[in-house]
């Protein structure tokens, strides 16, 4: 069969974890797809940098890179909102699959990106958006479809489950932690996004419009960061029997009245040292899901990281690849449910 051929937007902490894995694990990819995984370019914006990967696929110029005729399929791991919105859906419209893992992206502008998807035909996956290595999207896109979830929550940002594990066990400082996050490649670019809870809640709000099938945005989120935590705040909790993490909870409510609506936040909050998510540490998340029949589930593992999200991506490539090389195509994602989100002061 044809090799599946893939542009690369992006070769940062994420992008050199997915050139290395589709480099060495070029035999198997082809065995398991049915056939090859061929990357034809890679758009970064200091060509200069990236000593490692072959200079004739490297391209500053990621607009013309993502609508070539060669391309098939398109890796975006640049991050930011635009310009890359545009580049997305210029893929999307020209038929080319889509493999994301911005996850600030897709939570602004879902709704319009999974139109073009299902315009052209083409497929749009992005695993590694939500809690970097662990299978959670595709299962409540596609296990859970059946069932009724009421309920998500757990810890989806590795950086500060860094900074506040470091904070509870070591008494480590606040902004040293922030440094080694960063430097440990968990962090985003700009790190207020992790530690002002901004990512949390692009997360959170991913994971309610997939859970509920409704229309949440980053923007209908309660956001609170961990920035005003301190070691008196630990001091406190630890008397209690407690611990401090940073929640993500999205849930389907019922007022007074009867009318159902959906409501998501962000924000630390004390835990028991018994709860599950208390012993949760590191980079590490863990998301619980409750739906009325399969009652909870709870999923763990590394939630951020270059060659943990890497996994992710190179997951939903597989995917994407095998719906070529067989005809198939990926879920659809339909807003059908149309439930109002409730106000964030009420929340
Ligand atoms: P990095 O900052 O490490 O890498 C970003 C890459 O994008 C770099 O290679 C950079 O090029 C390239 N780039 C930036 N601007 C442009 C541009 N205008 N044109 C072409 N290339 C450009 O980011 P990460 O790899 O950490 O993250 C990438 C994405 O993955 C983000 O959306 C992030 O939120 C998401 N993500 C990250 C995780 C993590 O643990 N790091 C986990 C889950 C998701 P150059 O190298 O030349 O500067
Ligand atoms: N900065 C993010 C985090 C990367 O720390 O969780 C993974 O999405």
């Amino acid at each position: 069969a044809q090799p599946i051929r893939v542009a690369l937007l992006g070769c940062g902490t994420v992008g050199t974890q997915i050139v290395r894995l589709l480099t060495e694990q070029a035999d198997d990819l082809t065995a398991r797809v049915g056939g090859g995984i061929e990357l034809v370019g890679i758009a970064v914006r200091r060509p200069n940098k990236h000593r490692d990967v072959p200079a004739e696929l490297l391209t500053t110029d990621a607009a013309a890179l993502v609508t070539r005729p060669d391309v098939d399929v398109v890796v975006e791991v640049i991050g930011g909102i635009e310009p890359t919105r545009g580049w997305l859906l210029a893929a999307l419209n020209a038929g080319k699959s889509v493999v994301t893992a911005n996850k600030a992206l897709l939570a602004e502008h879902a709704g319009e990106l999974f139109d073009a998807a299902g315009r052209s035909g083409a497929d749009l996956y992005f695993e590694a958006s939500v809690a970097g290595a662990i299978p959670l999207l595709r299962p409540l896109r596609e296990s859970l479809a059946g069932d009724r979830i009421t309920r998500v929550m757990g810890i989806v940002n590795g950086t500060t489950n860094f900074i506040l594990s470091a904070m509870d066990e070591t008494g480590a400082g606040y902004s040293e932690t922030l440094d080694e996050a960063s430097r440990l490649g968990y962090a985003e670019a700009d790190p207020t996004a992790d530690v002002d809870g901004f990512d949390a809640a692009s997360k959170a709000a991913i994971l309610a419009s997939l859970a509920f099938h409704t229309r949440v945005t980053a923007g209908d989120v309660h956001r609170e960061g961990i920035s005003a935590v301190t070691s008196a705040d630990f001091a406190a909790a630890r008397a209690l029997g407690r611990t401090i993490k940073l929640l993500a909870i999205c849930e389907r409510v019922r007022d007074a009245d009867g009318q159902e609506s959906v409501a998501v936040r962000v924000h630390p909050a004390m835990i028991p040292r018994s709860h599950p998510l208390a012993g949760v540490n590191g980079a590490f998340n863990a998301v619980f899901v409750e739906a009325e029949a399969a009652g909870q589930l709870m999923f763990y593992g590394p939630g951020a990281g270059g060659a943990p999200t890497a996994s992710a991506v190179l997951g939903d490539l597989v995917a994407v690849a095998r719906n070529r090389v067989v005809g198939g195509r990926g879920p659809r994602e339909s807003a059908y449910a149309d439930l109002p989100v409730r106000p964030i002061a009420q929340a």
